[in-house]
């Protein structure tokens, strides 16, 4: 592990590894790259040019998993002292989804076959990796937390959604997503989605008022009657309101063309 960790920024060892004699001649190899560098796309160009037949990614996230306050020492310890090591599972995914966007996009990588792992749960967890690119996923943590029978859950799971939605081959859904990621620059900035409140659900917790106030928007009032009401004037529509109300009170109503801002 530490000199996977370490061989990740020096380019040059991928070809070398990559060409070692003995490695043998039929087997495919796929080169796995860490997230603990700014760029992957750079070692898995070099991993390409050296000839591996796949990228595989992501490795482990260096992390401490906090400090115990009654030992000022990060667990698992060693006699009260412990060490940067690697964090996976479900906490990671969305981070091993966006490397794995940035090379299923990358213009050289495109067509080299992408094997996606970080966090892999559940079916549904395996087919976003699959939507963004991967033909194949792979899974560490779930299976030491829940056993080899998890893998059965998983297939099941991808079939009956493939069945259900009409694919007869999961190729079909390698990449389908793609082209709905796009720069943030591209972006539609000229509409928003207001938050549209149910008087019928809402417990007048004054939640959504505090993280909107706060959040620096200012576009909920709370009055003594603990009812909201929106400032659409001031409404951002960043749906911050919609995380934290407790009872799914808030929903999203239409987008609609921003009001154009007086002269
Ligand atoms: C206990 C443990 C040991 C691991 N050992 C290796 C290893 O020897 N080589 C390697 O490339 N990745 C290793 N990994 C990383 C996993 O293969 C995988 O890339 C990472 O954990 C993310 O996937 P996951 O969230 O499904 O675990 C290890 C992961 C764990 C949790
Ligand atoms: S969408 Fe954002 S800006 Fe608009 S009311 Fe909710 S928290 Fe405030
Ligand atoms: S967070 Fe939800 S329940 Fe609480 S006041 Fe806002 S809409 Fe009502």
């Amino acid at each position: 592990m530490a000199w996977g960790r370490t061989s990740g920024k020096i380019l040059s060892w991928y070809e070398d590894i990559l060409n070692a004699p003995g490695k043998g001649p039929s087997l495919p190899i796929l080169a796995k790259m860490t997230p603990n560098i700014g760029n992957m796309e750079l070692p898995a160009l070099a991993a390409n040019e050296g000839g591996a037949d796949g990228i595989a990614a992501i490795n482990t996230i260096k992390s401490l998993t906090g400090i115990q306050l009654q030992t000022f020492s990060a667990p698992p310890s060693v006699h009260g002292k412990s060490a940067v090591s690697g964090y996976s599972g479900k906490a990671i995914k969305p981070i091993a989804l966006r490397f794995i966007n940035d090379l299923a996009c990358h213009p050289t990588l495109s067509g080299i076959p992408l094997s996606g792992m970080g966090g892999v749960e559940t079916w549904q967890d395996g087919l976003e990796f699959i939507l963004l690119g991967c033909s194949n996923v792979q899974v560490t943590t779930s299976v030491m937390q829940y056993g080899y029978r998890i893998i059965e859950d998983l297939t099941s799971g991808l079939q009956a959604f493939m069945a259900e939605q009409g694919f007869s081959h999961l190729f079909e859904l390698v990449g389908a997503a793609r082209s709905n990621i796009i720069h943030a620059d591209e972006l539609d900035r000229q509409s928003i989605v207001y938050p549209i409140i149910d008087r019928n659900l809402c417990l007048g917790c004054g939640r959504c008022y505090v993280s909107c106030l706060d959040a620096g928007h200012q576009a909920l009032s709370f009055g003594k009657d603990r009812v909201v009401h929106l400032n659409a004037k001031k409404c951002k529509g960043c749906h911050l309101c919609l995380l934290v109300c407790p009872v799914g009170a808030i929903h999203p109503g239409k987008r609609v063309t921003k009001p154009m801002p007086k002269e």
